[in-house]
């Protein structure tokens, strides 16, 4: 059964994207970070093992190409993490966030597609400087990366994440003081959602407009 929870400007969905995105209205910006396909969550480190996580399915395959067309009709700019998964049209605009200290075993990025006409970033975020903010969601990306792609599209208002995991998006979202929508379908990773946004809506917005509209400089690709 789909449930929805409003915590100030955000509304979280609980329930499956294919289901839940086609009731939505359109959005200043999609940014979002779906399924690879690369079975990454069925595989937990030793680590995560000993701290019971257990083999999870949703990574084993990369959402449906009508699903990625339909999260296009819901906004004119979009931010896809591991787009480079996708069959998406040719971009300018790759965002990369490096990782400095990525073991060999781990790829040293990792790419987002954009439907923005623009220079492609790269932004240096390290694992490490990450593990302080784990809630337990084994892709749960640096809320700095999030930021860092919403400065991307300045005067977005209205933001939506239909692949929400952890809900980095959403905390991402209440601190710069947009709405966010966010959508997912495992009750674990909806309650870790629910939690880190109310937390950061608490916290208001940390940010000025102003302070939002400073263009973020990295290198180039
Ligand atoms: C790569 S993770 C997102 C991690 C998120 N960026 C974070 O920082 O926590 C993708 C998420 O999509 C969820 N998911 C997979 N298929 C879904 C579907 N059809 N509808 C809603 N959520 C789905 C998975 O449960 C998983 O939590």
């Amino acid at each position: 059964m789909v449930e929805k929870v409003v915590i100030g400007n955000a509304e979280l969905w609980h329930g499956d994207c294919r289901e839940v995105l086609p009731l939505l209205p359109r959005f200043d910006l999609v940014l979002t970070d779906p399924p690879y396909g690369i079975a990454f969550a069925a595989q937990p480190t030793k680590w995560q093992r000993r701290d019971g996580k257990m083999p999870e399915d949703w990574d084993n395959a990369p959402a449906p190409d009508w699903l990625m067309g339909l999260m296009r009709e819901k906004a004119d700019r979009l931010i896809i993490w591991g787009g480079n998964y996708y069959s998406l049209p040719p971009t300018r605009g790759w965002l990369a966030w490096r990782k400095p200290d990525a073991p060999p075993s781990m790829a040293d990025m990792e790419l987002a597609w954009t439907s923005m006409d623009m220079n492609s970033k790269v932004l240096d975020q390290s694992i490490s400087a990450t593990n302080a903010e784990r809630v337990g969601h084994p892709t749960q990306k640096p809320l700095r990366v999030m930021a860092w792609s919403i400065s991307f599209a300045p005067d977005a208002r209205t933001v939506c994440d239909p692949f929400m995991g952890s809900g980095t998006v959403g905390v991402a979202c209440s601190q710069l003081g947009r709405s966010f929508v966010g959508i997912e379908r495992d009750r674990k990773y909806f309650e870790m959602a629910c939690n880190r946004v109310a937390q950061a809506q608490a916290q208001g917005a940390l940010l000025t407009p102003e302070e939002q509209r400073q263009p973020v400089q990295e290198g180039l690709l």
